[in-house]
């Protein structure tokens, strides 16, 4: 039987969130039926909501959860009732192009769902990422439950479900950040400062944070940042040169993804280093630059997506870290909210006033 719970839907680009009654079909072949704990607000579903992603209105938004597995359908043997699980929106699929080539992270045909949720008149939901978790449960596949620690709070697990990933995976995955590294990050959001922390982790020596909030390199420097440069009264890419012995740090990430910001990312990077991109531009913006910069600084310029992680192996290595006190992913967790809060926690996200806003069902 189908059942009917709440979810945050974004009916048209633009407009305000609604808290709706949606419908969730049983789970068919390869699916699950997952029940929410805590799913964290991430600047993605702002532009899902501003029609920066696709036109494919209505979204059931949220895609950075855990919660308990409900149900499961035939053939599902990876996960089981009772599970506790971080969603991921890379369930690798093992045969395509990438993953022949035991490249799986960059995997071009991840699963989704086959079946579609809806609202309560019919009308097809297109989840975002693949997974809408601002609800009450959810249907995935089997592929986008990763079965982690069940004592560790769900408001940190969720995290890594997206944007934590996201740039730690950046820093130690495609930057490949290694002891004695000098980093530079720019945007300390949720993903910059989840980037910060990844440098720290992996033996990063000078870590500098650069935003334009004063409140956000507070955050950044509790969380692993050796310097904090306001971009707002300085130049970003001098300060970084300065603090790096006039050269430029080995790798710089753009978290914000603007233009602008990549472009410092550029210029603020040592010869032969990495500028890894990871915030997503939106379909208008261009970059005008000379090509001999590219060709004579050499090194190598990198997007990255989700980190370039592979759930099964991240997901429990980095519960375990925080679990050990390791990792302080409990800081990203600004404030708890409920359900209703979404259009809200977009407003405040919008102002800076958080890292992360979570939903806790
Ligand atoms: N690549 C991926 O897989 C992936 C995954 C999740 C999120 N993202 C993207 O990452 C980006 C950041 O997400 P978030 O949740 O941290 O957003 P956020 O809004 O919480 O943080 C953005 C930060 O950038 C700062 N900022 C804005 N303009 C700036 C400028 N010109 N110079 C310096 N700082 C500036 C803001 O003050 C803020 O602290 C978004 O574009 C998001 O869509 C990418
Ligand atoms: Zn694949
Ligand atoms: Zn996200």
């Amino acid at each position: 039987m189908a059942q009917q719970v709440r979810g945050v839907i974004a009916r048209s680009k633009g407009a305000p969130v609604e808290l709706v009654d949606i419908v969730v079909p049983d789970p068919g072949p390869g699916e699950v039926v997952v029940a929410i704990a805590a799913c964290g607000v991430c600047h993605t579903d702002l532009t899902y909501r501003e029609g920066g992603i696709n036109d494919e209105f209505p979204f059931l938004l949220g895609h950075e959860a855990a919660g308990t597995v409900e149900s499961v359908g035939e053939g599902v043997d990876s996960v089981a009732p009772g599970d506790f699980v971080i969603l991921n929106w890379r369930a690798v699929c093992g045969t395509c192009r990438a993953c022949k080539r035991g490249r799986p992270q960059y995997c071009f045909n991840t699963f989704n769902a086959a079946q579609k949720m809806t609202l309560t008149d019919g009308t097809e939901l297109t989840p975002a990422l693949g997974i809408g978790a601002f609800a009450d449960k959810t249907l995935v596949h089997a592929g986008q439950c990763t079965k982690v620690d069940p004592t560790v709070d769900p408001a940190v697990a969720g995290l890594l479900g997206c944007g934590v990933m996201a740039g730690l995976g950046a820093a130690v995955n495609t930057a490949g950040v290694t002891r004695g590294d000098s980093v530079a990050v720019i945007g300390c959001g949720g993903v910059g400062d989840a980037a910060i922390v990844g440098a720290h982790l992996a033996g990063a020596t000078t870590i500098i944070a650069v935003d334009r909030d004063e409140q956000k390199l507070n955050w950044a420097a509790e969380l692993g940042a050796t310097h904090t440069v306001n971009a707002t009264d300085t130049d970003a890419v001098a300060a970084v040169q300065e603090l790096t012995g006039g050269f430029g740090a080995d790798v710089v990430i753009d978290a914000v993804g603007r233009p602008e910001t990549w472009k410092q990312a550029f210029y603020a990077r040592d010869l032969a280093g990495t500028v890894v991109l990871v915030g997503v531009p939106t379909p208008d913006m261009k970059l005008e630059m000379p090509l001999l910069d590219f060709f004579s600084r050499g090194g190598s310029l990198k997007s990255s997506w989700y980190g370039d992680c592979l759930p099964e192996r991240d997901f429990p290595m980095l519960v375990d870290l925080h679990q050990q006190g390791r990792l302080p992913l409990d800081k990203f967790v600004t404030e708890r909210i409920a359900l209703d809060g979404v259009e809200k926690a977009f407003h405040t996200m919008h102002v800076g006033e958080v890292l992360r806003s979570v939903v806790i069902l």
